[in-house]
């Protein structure tokens, strides 16, 4: 097993090559990275909770510290200015430590404002990558989030290194154990508010430190595919249907996100939470290099054509729930996206360094993902099997009504629906799960 030193070694090494490349490509002397500061509330003296720079936190493992910049050129020593604050008001940043302040040329600053003699001298062939073009230009920054580059650094984003699939794997356990609790509590008949309490209380860290809000959805709102009302009611148990939970966990900058769905009793909806796990398995047991991410997402659409033909959801050949458009009634968002520093991770519809795109096909305008499998990306496989009010009524309205077994699909609509996500790693031969790789039971 490498060490922390040796996976880190590797990272820094691997984006000072990118740097390099990049600079060289652009003609440009030095990136400046800024983490970024938290935005005020309109006509308030309170701030939005801080999210910083991904391409900052790409660098190091600093989630909550505003104020403070890298400089990077691909071959000296990164510097790191460090904003340190003198301030009884609020917890100032510690001085730094961990086994990472060893890669940086460390300078602590005490005022945000006092950035100015810590940046490179010259700073017209310098490029800002951060959120705040207008103090980049005051501080005479020539470059600001120029595009050739953000699509160069994002497009290579997709292939992590192992310091990056470490995170990501220790996210996914920290996860998977917080989705153990919760479901646990569905079982108790706890409410959707209790059970995102006690998820978090399982991470043991606050809202704003998720990669996403949670999404933990009983019954009908298990159809509302970003269900985050957090209801406090509790069921009666005869009222009890099922749970969608879509739920993640972040570790040094970098998110899991994964997504279980349970039957509360069994019958028809527990029996398809388990075809779904099943064919949600087979796409990720199919997954390999060389295949299309667009591929997959229709592969995915014909598995479930026959699920809906095997359970009598319609009567029409699987061939023909797809070409009508029926499945996609069922499942109407994309079977998965990159992972990494953000959940819905850059760089997925790009099929080059310049950032050429490939769109999403018209018919699944919502798939994040077109690019071909290679190794070392991270992305998730999410299909879904849903009855969503609105969906169903137009699907209901058109000509393919009469192939649609009803009385069976309005039976299922108090159980709002089915989502299984989990995160895989492509490797060479095919890829590993990061989220079965523990203990669900
Ligand atoms: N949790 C958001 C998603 O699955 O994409
Ligand atoms: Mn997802
Ligand atoms: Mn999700």
């Amino acid at each position: 097993m490498p060490t922390i030193q040796q996976l880190f070694t590797q990272h820094i090494e691997q984006l000072q090559l990118r740097v390099a490349d990049v600079l060289e490509r652009e003609q440009l002397e030095a990136l400046i990275i800024h983490s970024g500061y938290p935005l005020r509330i309109f006509l308030d003296d309170q701030h939005y909770p801080f999210q910083t720079n991904p391409h900052f936190k790409h660098w190091l493992p600093l989630t909550e510290h505003p104020h403070c910049w890298l400089v990077v050129n691909g071959v000296d020593k990164p510097t790191l200015i460090y904003h340190q604050a003198n301030d009884y008001w609020h917890k100032a940043a510690s001085s730094p430590s961990g086994f990472w302040v060893d890669f940086f040329d460390i300078r602590v600053m005490k005022h945000p404002q006092d950035i100015e003699p810590f940046l490179p001298k010259q700073r017209q062939r310098c490029a800002y990558i951060g959120e705040h073009p207008e103090l980049a230009e005051a501080l005479e920054i020539g470059e600001r989030n120029p595009e050739l580059v953000l699509n160069y650094l994002h497009y290579y984003r997709a292939y992590k290194t192992d310091y990056e699939l470490e995170c990501i794997q220790e996210a996914n356990h920290r996860a998977v154990k917080a989705h153990l609790v919760a479901k646990e509590l569905f079982l108790a008949g706890a409410s959707e508010f209790e059970m995102n309490l006690a998820y978090l209380s399982s991470l043991g860290r606050g809202e704003h430190s998720l990669p996403y809000a949670n999404i933990i959805a009983l019954n009908e709102n298990a159809s509302i595919l970003h269900y985050t009302a957090l209801s406090a009611s509790k069921l009666a148990e005869q009222k009890r249907y099922s749970l969608l939970i879509d739920a993640g966990a972040e570790y040094r900058g970098y998110a899991a996100d994964i997504t279980r769905s349970y039957a509360y009793r069994k019958g028809l909806f527990a029996e398809l939470v388990l075809e779904m796990d099943i064919l949600q398995q087979s796409l990720v047991n199919d997954l390999k290099p060389g295949y299309r991410y667009t591929d997959l997402h229709l592969k995915a659409h014909r598995k479930l054509a026959k699920l809906l033909v095997d359970f009598e959801f319609v009567y029409c050949s699987a061939a023909a729930a797809v070409e009508t458009g029926i499945t996609r009634c069922f499942f109407p968002h994309g079977l998965g996206h990159h992972l990494g520093l953000q959940v819905h991770d850059v760089g997925g519809l790009m099929q080059d360094e310049d950032g050429t795109v490939l769109a999403a096909p018209t018919l699944d305008p919502f798939l994040r993902c077109t690019r071909m499998l290679e190794p070392r990306q991270v992305l998730t496989i999410e299909p879904g099997l849903y009855f969503i009010p609105s969906l169903l009524a137009e699907l209901a309205e058109s000509e393919h009504t009469r192939l649609i077994n009803w009385s069976r699909v309005d039976e299922m609509r108090r159980f709002g629906g089915i989502r299984i996500e989990d995160n895989v790693v492509i490797t060479a031969l095919n890829c590993d799960n990061l989220t079965r790789a523990g203990n669900w039971s």
